[in-house]
């Protein structure tokens, strides 16, 4: 596998690098991203917040609008949270347990950076781990459960393969591997080091593998947002609370999401500033969670200059296309006239292409 590695290996930004501030974003990034749309985002990242004492020093707000578009916000929220508790304690742990123990650094993301970071001999299942594991050894056991099948056969690998020294190197070449050979169709097994030991190819079953447990069907919501727009033409919005879906990001005011269509009057109650003649706008924007799909539909109404009530901030259209999360940007084509979505939606999307691409997990 490392001969394989060493000849193979893809060129990534953060390939080669020993800092663990620098792996620990990336393997953040990676979580719901893909490697192409994490590439330009992860530099722009590290220009802005150059190592952990600069993030760690970062005011939320700045965080949040350099993460806009990458969707899953709680992994922005998790990771200032855990900058700011590793500036306190002057580094990073070097080991998967201490890694463990920061605010919002789980059991994935701590093995990677001890692995990668600090060569601990550890290894994070993701998503290509499961599947070259999974071919391997003919696991047929449907995930998510066989995972715990998994998990000790890949550590079980790890300790035969690697010479103790390249732990990091083990890792990112099943990265490599899923990634490029062992992928979730029609894999390139002429290709593959480990292919005279693949059971799954010796049965004729690799593409059927890992099996998936049925997935339950996706909820559906519906909101209902308010748009108001000052005489000099800012658009006024509230911070969402920090918890739950879309955390600590900013959006177009409006009434919760629920299990029941919006009509405008029974929404009008929850319209961010009393008396505005607000007029529903034709057309819904949709946006799929991992595990929703969300309607909603946009109210509109000029506002007199006025101080943003507590909580709230009046914005530019552009300042605000690149501080809204994907969801709510989908609602700005709905106004009239029409400000632009905006390009850039990578992570937030219905999870189409798992496995290879992207580990699914809730926002
Ligand atoms: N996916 C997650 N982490 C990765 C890494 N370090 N290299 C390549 N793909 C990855």
């Amino acid at each position: 596998m490392l001969a394989w590695y060493d000849r193979h290996r893809r060129t990534l930004p953060w390939r080669g690098e020993d800092d663990p501030y620098r792996i620990w974003l990336s393997e953040v990034m990676l979580q719901q991203t893909t490697v192409a749309a994490v590439g330009p985002r992860y530099a722009r990242f590290l220009a802005r917040f150059p190592d952990v004492a600069a993030l760690a020093a970062a005011a939320w707000e700045d965080v949040a609008a350099e993460w806009a578009g990458l969707g899953y916000y709680a992994r922005a929220r998790n990771l200032h949270a855990a900058a700011k508790a590793v500036a306190a304690r002057g580094g990073f742990p070097d080991t998967e347990a201490g890694l463990r123990e920061l605010p919002g650094i789980g059991a994935y993301t701590a093995a990677a950076v001890a692995a990668i970071a600090f060569d601990r001999p550890t290894v994070p299942v993701d998503g290509n781990v499961e599947r070259v594991v999974a071919r391997l050894m003919a696991i047929t056991d449907p995930l998510p459960g066989a995972r715990r099948l998994i998990a000790p056969v890949a550590a079980r690998f790890m300790e035969q393969e690697a010479p103790q020294a390249r732990p990091g190197d083990f890792v990112q070449a099943l990265f490599d591997l899923g990634a490029t050979i062992c992928t979730p169709r029609r894999p390139a097994c002429a290709l593959c080091p480990w292919r005279e030991d693949c059971r799954a190819r010796q049965e004729g079953i690799q593409e059927s593998l890992p099996a998936k447990a049925p997935k339950a069907a996706r909820k559906l919501r519906h909101g209902l947002h308010f748009l108001a727009r000052d005489p000099a033409g800012r658009l006024l919005l509230r911070h969402r609370p920090p918890e739950g879906l879309l955390g600590g990001m900013l959006e177009i005011p409006g009434a919760p999401w629920r299990e029941e269509p919006w009509s405008l009057d029974e929404a009008l109650p929850h319209a961010p500033l009393p008396g505005l003649a607000w007029a529903l706008r034709p057309g819904l924007a949709r946006h799929g969670f991992t595990h929703m799909d969300l309607d909603m539909r946009l109210a509109e109404a000029a506002a007199p200059a006025l101080p943003a009530p507590e909580g709230m901030v009046w914005m530019t259209p552009e300042a605000a296309l690149t501080a809204l999360p994907t969801a709510i940007r989908r609602l700005l084509p709905l106004a009239d006239p029409p400000l632009a979505e905006g390009a850039g939606a990578v992570a937030s999307d219905p999870p189409r292409a798992r496995g290879a691409r992207r580990r699914g997990t809730s926002p």
